[in-house]
């Protein structure tokens, strides 16, 4: 674990707000980091690849004065969030806002995943946000106030033949965090539950599958401007564009087994996919 760009601990009131945000290297969680330096937040950006966080941060610290600090972390492994939280103190005691954002896509047939690569995702989809939150969310609620956007997916509202594990993960995520907003609500800390559709960033690439329909992409942009924009609102479940509309509508009105049928028929892989 290599920690850069170390800064006195502060306790003052004044200081700026400071968000935490994990998978910052790229797409979504790169595009947080923009938005929030934007804000005035200090950051910690966390994530395994070093240069990309180190080029970041310069970026965001060049053109914004704030101050963004680089964790690497490898957060599917053990520890990972005990040692995120020991790293954060460093900096402020409690953050003022959380971003669990780290993630990645399995595709093709569950018998065909690796077992390493299954528990390296249950292990940051869930053991790790679950840990991070249990360390992170009695700070915010002893000073009333702070937030937690859990970064899920649409994907998690329907179960995904094919993205099984995927899906799980993130329907984990999504009843995690509403359970969670409704046990805060009068608390001054608000959960969030951010579901992206299908968004242009590399996730597809890394995850071995081609999005479904160009018209329907999203960008990260745009996922990060209505995930903050509802975090003012206190919304728990967010939902990006009429994407998300028509999908919420979609897995709230119409059979489970017709939907799973369509997915079958959309993203079906094609015989003989590689092991991944
Ligand atoms: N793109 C979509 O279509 C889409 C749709 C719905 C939801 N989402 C969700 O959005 C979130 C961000 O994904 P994205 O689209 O921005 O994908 P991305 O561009 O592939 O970024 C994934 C981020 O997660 C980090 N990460 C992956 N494994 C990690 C690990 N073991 N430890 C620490 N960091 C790790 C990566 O950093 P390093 O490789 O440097 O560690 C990277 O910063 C994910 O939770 C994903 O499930 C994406």
């Amino acid at each position: 674990m290599i920690v850069a760009g170390e800064r006195v601990l502060d306790m003052t009131t004044s200081d700026p707000p400071f968000a935490i945000i994990t998978g910052a290297s790229r797409g979504i969680g790169a595009e947080y980091a923009r938005v929030l330096a934007g804000q005035g937040y200090d950051l910690l950006l966390v994530a395994r690849d070093e240069e990309r966080l180190t080029q970041l941060s310069h970026e965001l610290e060049t053109n914004q004065s704030i101050h963004a600090h680089v964790c690497v972390l490898d957060l599917a492994q053990p520890q990972s969030a005990h040692q995120l939280f020991v790293v954060a103190r460093n900096y402020r005691l409690t953050p003022d806002l959380l971003i669990n954002n780290a993630g990645f896509g399995l595709y093709g047939e569950f018998v065909s995943h690796s077992l390493p690569r299954i528990q390296e995702m249950l292990h940051l989809h869930i053991q790790t946000v679950v840990e991070s939150t249990r360390l992170f969310l009695p700070g915010m609620i002893e000073r009333g106030s702070g937030a937690i956007i859990n970064v899920s997916s649409i994907a998690g509202m329907l179960p995904m033949p094919y993205l099984a594990e995927y899906a799980a993960t993130k329907a984990f995520l999504n009843s995690f965090s509403e359970a969670l907003a409704e046990e805060t609500q009068s608390t001054g800390v608000h959960i969030q539950a951010c579901c992206p559709g299908q968004t242009e960033t590399d996730f597809h690439a890394s995850a071995g599958f081609q999005p479904s329909s160009p018209i329907s992409m999203q960008t990260a942009s745009q996922v990060v401007r209505v995930s903050l924009a509802a975090l003012q609102k206190n919304q728990t479940v967010v939902t990006i564009g009429w994407q998300g509309t028509l999908w919420s509508l979609l897995t709230n009105w119409v059979p489970k087994k017709i939907l799973m049928k369509e997915i079958i028929r959309k993203i079906r892989p094609p015989l003989g996919l590689a092991q991944k």
